[in-house]
Formats: C-alpha cells, structure tokens, sequence
C-alpha cells in the first residue's frame, strides 16, 4: 500500500528567520497527521536550519538538485554525501526550470537519479511536457522518454527506490494545474509502461503531481486512483496554504 506525500518545493525563496516560521508552522499544522508523509525540499544553503529544526520529527527535508559526483572540483554543485551529511532524504532530479535552462538532459538526470540511490537518498523524479509537446499531443512520448533515460541506467527494480513527479510544465506556476482527468491518463499511462517492466515496480513506486497545487484543488486532483500526492512550489511559500494540502492528502491517504 502506498503512501500519499506531500513535498515542498520551496525553489529560490525563504530567509532565515521565514524558513523558521514556515517549518514551525508545518510542524505545528501537520501535527497528528499519520497517513501521509511530508517533505521540505529547501535551498541548499538552508539545509543545516532544516536539520536543527526538523531532526527527529515526522518531517523529512531535501535539496533541490545534485551532483552525481561525491567530491572534485565542480564548483558550485553539491554532492550527495554532502545531502546525506545534512540529513536529507530526498533530493529533486530533473526539475524542469533545470532542464529548460539547458544544464539537464535525460542522460544526466539517469546519472544523478542512480548517484542519490547509491547515496541512501530517495530521488524525486520530475518528468513532464512543455506547452508544445502537450499541444501536440505527445505527452505520453516525452514522459516516457524521461522515464526510460533513467530506467536503462538504474534498472526497473531499483526505480521505486526514487519517486515520481509527473509536472506538466505548462501548469507550473502558471495557476492553471492539468486537469485530473488528463493527471489520471497520463499516470495510467506511465504506471501501465513500468508494469510491462515489473508489475511489483509499478505497485510500489510513488507517483506525485506538480503544477498549481493548491488548496482548492487537491482534494479533486487527489481522487486521480494512482495519484500519490504532490510536489508543492507556489502554495508551499504560504504555510497555511502548504498545510491544508497535507491535511488533503492525509484525509485520502
Ligand atoms: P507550482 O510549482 O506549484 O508553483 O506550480 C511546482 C514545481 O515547480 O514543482
């Protein structure tokens, strides 16, 4: 039986002392909740204040990107020892605002996927169409495109050792969030595919949706049968607004 989660994605926002009130809040707002996890996926340079704040409470925290490399000169990246080390247990691959901006290709997103695993870390896995390919109809082409890069370099069995985010790239923090009935025939799709690979795969794996998530459409989008929850940018600034998904999503768990 699957497990609804909720995550954060908290992108390129937050200060020291909003990121306090937002994990309190959560805390406090989520307090209770047993049929779904939550996750804060934080800027990097904000991992140590999730781990002080959220260490040994039913809050998980993540970054929002790594190297495949556990150390070299490399820069400005960071590594997946170095995730571990702050205590994360997710790490977002292949977030499309990456990918468009050209450091990101399905090939890398495989490497680094099979890089957070090694780690110990659960990598969350964002696949999705942009404007074009949804209007040209070739969403399921291009989810599976994604999907397929990181299956030949991790292996089926290994792949619900990660989560996938299923982000529409059209509906991200544009407000207008897919409606569930395409949601619902996109993740058939997509869980049908990894059944042909391994039908256990295709139970276990995790499958959550991004874009415009907010409170007043969750609970809608979380009637979607094979939904197992959300990856939150935009509602995810606004506490309140982050803990009513939860509370949505620990209702259908
Ligand atoms: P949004 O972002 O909720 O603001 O659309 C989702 C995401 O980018 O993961």
């Amino acid at each position: 039986m699957r497990r609804k989660l909720v995550v954060a994605n908290r992108k390129m926002y937050g200060s020291i002392p909003s990121n306090q009130s937002f994990f309190e809040g959560v805390l406090t707002g989520t307090a209770g909740m047993k049929d779904a996890g939550c996750a804060i996926c934080v800027p990097h340079p904000y991992l140590f204040q999730a781990q002080s704040i959220l260490s040994g409470t039913p809050i998980s925290w993540g970054g929002q990107n790594m190297s495949r490399h556990d150390c070299g000169a490399y820069t400005g990246s960071v590594s997946p020892v170095m995730l571990r080390e702050f205590g994360c247990e997710y790490v977002i691959i292949g977030h499309s605002e990456r990918r468009a901006r050209g450091h990101e290709t399905d090939q890398s997103c495989g490497e680094r996927f099979d890089a957070a695993i090694k780690a110990g870390l659960k990598p969350i896995l964002c696949i999705g169409e942009t404007l074009e390919e949804y209007q040209e109809g070739i969403t399921d082409l291009v989810t599976v495109r994604q999907l397929n890069a990181v299956i030949e370099q991790v292996g089926i069995e290994r792949l619900s050792l990660g989560v996938l985010a299923y982000e529409p790239v059209w509906a991200i923090g544009t407000g207008k969030a897919a409606t569930p009935a395409h949601v619902a025939a996109i993740l058939d799709f997509l869980r049908g595919h990894v059944a042909l690979l391994n039908e256990q795969v295709a139970n276990d794996i995790q499958i959550l949706y991004g874009g415009s998530v907010k409170p007043d459409n969750i609970a809608q989008l979380l009637k979607v049968p094979d939904l197992d929850g959300g990856l939150i940018g935009g509602a995810s600034l606004v506490t309140e607004d982050f803990v009513r998904i939860c509370e949505a999503a620990n209702e259908a768990g």
